[in-house]
């Protein structure tokens, strides 16, 4: 908790409050968005919100790269892939219902904090659920591959929609605790917490990449990626990147759709409340 609070404090931005043992309140919640969004609209004056929708394209460290990505974008990779994904949302399961018939979410609002279960409902974990309540296997893979493809074709039917998780249950503020305290938490062999790398140096350079904005974070993905394809398996979900940044540092990665990472990507959700959804994307 101390190194949260310095870190914080180095930053400039206001201490946060929270510590482990008392609760986080709605109202500090929202603080807490006000705080991270403008810190990022701040640094970056000429990006508006919801230019973060393209992560580290958006910004102007990365200006030199962006005429590329735009050429890549009039015949965008991933569209062959994406017919593909219409075809496996739309392949009907032995019991002749289908994914339409699942019991989702709008998918700006995921992940939704599940009262009963006091756990959060990611859109892997309910097409899951769909397939298994349906007499249908699971998906093992959850990080890549059909899963990352069904999930980019279900959320691009809400592209343009703002993000808009809620957080007014006492559980669900529990859960976001937990995801702050991963965010802001040095871990790995190189001591960074993914707040060092996506805060406190988004923009800055490191190993030749452009460090993207915390801000953002999630409204893209799934997304396919040019370095991915390279093994033949182009789709990562967010807990596929969240390894990846994990690794980056030395720490070892969590297990996708365990706790951690959950909680994880409801932090960084709510971080984005308002941010317009933009799926799929294709990054570097
Ligand atoms: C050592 C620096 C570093 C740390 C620490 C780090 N990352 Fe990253 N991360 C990167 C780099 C480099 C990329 C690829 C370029 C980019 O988009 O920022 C990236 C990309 C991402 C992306 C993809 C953004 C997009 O729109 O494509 C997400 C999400 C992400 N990181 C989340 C995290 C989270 C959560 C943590 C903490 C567990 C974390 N990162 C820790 C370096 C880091």
């Amino acid at each position: 908790m101390k190194k949260l609070v310095s870190l914080a404090v180095g930053m400039g931005m206001a201490v946060l409050t929270a510590s482990t043992a008392q609760a986080i309140s709605e109202a500090e919640i929202n603080n807490d968005i006000a705080e991270f969004q403008g810190f990022f609209l701040k640094r970056f004056p000429g990006v508006a919100l919801e230019d973060y929708v393209d992560g580290v394209n958006a910004l102007p460290q990365y200006a030199h790269r962006r005429a590329n990505w735009e050429l890549m974008m009039d015949f965008p990779p991933y569209e062959p892939e994406m017919e593909k994904a219409e075809e496996e949302w739309s392949k009907a399961f032995a019991n002749g219902k289908g994914f339409d018939d699942c019991n989702l979410a709008p998918a700006n609002t995921y992940p939704v904090y599940d009262e009963a279960s006091d756990d959060l409902r990611t859109l892997v974990a309910d097409l899951n659920a769909c397939l298994k309540a349906n007499g249908e296997k699971p998906i093992k893979n959850v990080k890549r591959g059909k899963m990352a493809r069904l999930i980019a074709h279900y959320k691009s039917q809400f592209n343009d929609e703002p993000m808009a998780v809620d957080f007014s249950a006492a559980g669900a503020q529990a859960w976001y605790e937990k995801g702050r305290q991963f965010y802001w938490a040095k871990r790995g062999q190189l001591n960074f917490s993914c707040a060092d790398c996506h805060v406190a140096n988004s923009g800055n350079s490191v190993r030749g990449d452009v460090l993207s904005a915390g801000l953002g974070h999630g409204v893209g993905f799934p997304v396919y990626r040019t370095k991915w394809s390279m093994s033949g398996k182009p789709w990562g979900t967010m807990h596929r990147r969240y390894g990846g940044c994990n690794k980056q540092v030395r720490a070892s990665p969590f297990k996708a759709q365990g706790t951690e990472y959950k909680a994880l990507e409801y932090y960084e959700a709510i971080m984005n409340t308002g941010v317009p959804l933009k799926v799929p994307s294709q990054r570097q």
